[in-house]
């Protein structure tokens, strides 16, 4: 018998495929970030990241004017310190470049969500995560403590939301503590539950110098070859008080994104990363892939696997294309 059942009946023009499209990528899904370095007057292009630069903090109003015309809801800011010191101490100072990013961006758009990244690497001589011990390992609890300190410094500062990406053991607990001692019970904290020890990350440490300066993140960013230790991850986040879960990265761990969707009813948060990104620029660049097609597809499948929010370089343009 010829074939009763026809699926091209449903793909037969743009009206019908509209009609039936299960998913949709909105402005309102995407969270730009922002890297802030210390100093003024800079725009310094990253080179790994074609499109993206390192601005001064006094250089945020008008990015962060530009972000909410284009009806994106948040931003995630690192920051870039012209000092580093083997404690991090630049990460939870006062007037640190984060801290004064904040201020610059909630000045001039105070309904734009400031979500801080909290974690050391970019603050250390050494590059890592937290704080060392002679034989140079990661501390876990003593890195508590000054995670602690960051995230109750860029709350007084005024940021809406924390973002722990350290994986130290622990943190989400400490940083709700140190949130509800200060005053801030109401902040809510998305952690980055799920962070694999990716090589995807490349791009990102030429933009923050934040390579280690020896060994790699393995001792407490997870292994790619593993699902199980994801939900174990995210349940203990959401045991501590995470209120959005994180899965980072995202296209190579989109059957991550899956699962910890169906297990968890906390919003969850997918992280398309500086490698991601860079694959296409650079592709698109050589004339090799469509960057725009690409990118649209590219965020479309992270929606369709279950992220309710996605973090892209993408997002201004992005938006752009969907407006
Ligand atoms: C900080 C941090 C990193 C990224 C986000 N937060 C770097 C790392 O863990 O080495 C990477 C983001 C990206 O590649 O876009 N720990």
């Amino acid at each position: 018998m010829f074939p009763e059942n026809r699926p091209r009946r449903l793909r037969a023009n743009e009206t019908m495929r509209r009609m039936i499209r299960e998913t949709h990528v909105r402005a309102n899904d995407l969270i730009y970030p922002i890297f802030i370095k210390e100093g003024n007057s800079l725009t310094e292009p990253i080179i790994a990241m074609p499109g993206q630069n390192r601005y001064s903090p006094d250089r945020l109003p008008a990015l962060a004017k530009d972000i909410v015309s284009l009806g994106i809801p948040a931003v995630l800011l690192f920051g870039i310190p012209s000092r580093k010191d083997s404690y991090g101490t630049g990460a939870h100072k006062k007037d640190g470049v984060v801290q004064q990013g904040i201020r610059r961006i909630k000045d001039v758009a105070p309904d734009l969500m400031v979500i801080t990244d909290v974690c050391l690497c970019e603050y250390t001589d050494h590059g890592h995560c937290g704080i060392l011990d002679e034989k140079n390992e990661v501390m876990n609890d003593d890195t508590l403590e000054v995670l602690a300190q960051v995230a109750l410094s860029h709350a007084k500062a005024g940021c809406d939301m924390v973002a722990p990406s350290d994986m130290m053991d622990g943190r989400v607990g400490i940083i709700r503590d140190a949130l509800d001692e200060g005053g801030f019970e109401h902040l809510p904290i998305m952690s980055y539950a799920v962070k694999y020890a990716s090589a995807f990350y490349g791009p990102f440490r030429e933009a923050a110098g934040s390579t280690p300066a020896f060994g790699d993140r393995k001792s407490y960013q997870m292994d790619p070859a593993n699902v199980r230790e994801a939900l174990r991850e995210a349940r203990a986040d959401v045991e501590e008080g995470a209120d959005i879960i994180m899965v980072k990265p995202a296209l190579p761990y989109l059957d991550v994104i899956r699962v910890v969707a169906d297990e968890f009813d906390e919003p969850l948060c997918a992280y398309q990363v500086s490698g991601e990104y860079a694959m296409i620029k650079a592709a698109a660049a050589q004339g090799w892939i469509l960057e725009e097609a690409c990118m649209l597809e590219s965020i479309t499948s992270i929606k369709r696997a279950g992220a309710d929010m996605i973090i892209t370089y993408f997002a201004r343009e992005l938006s752009r294309v969907l407006s």
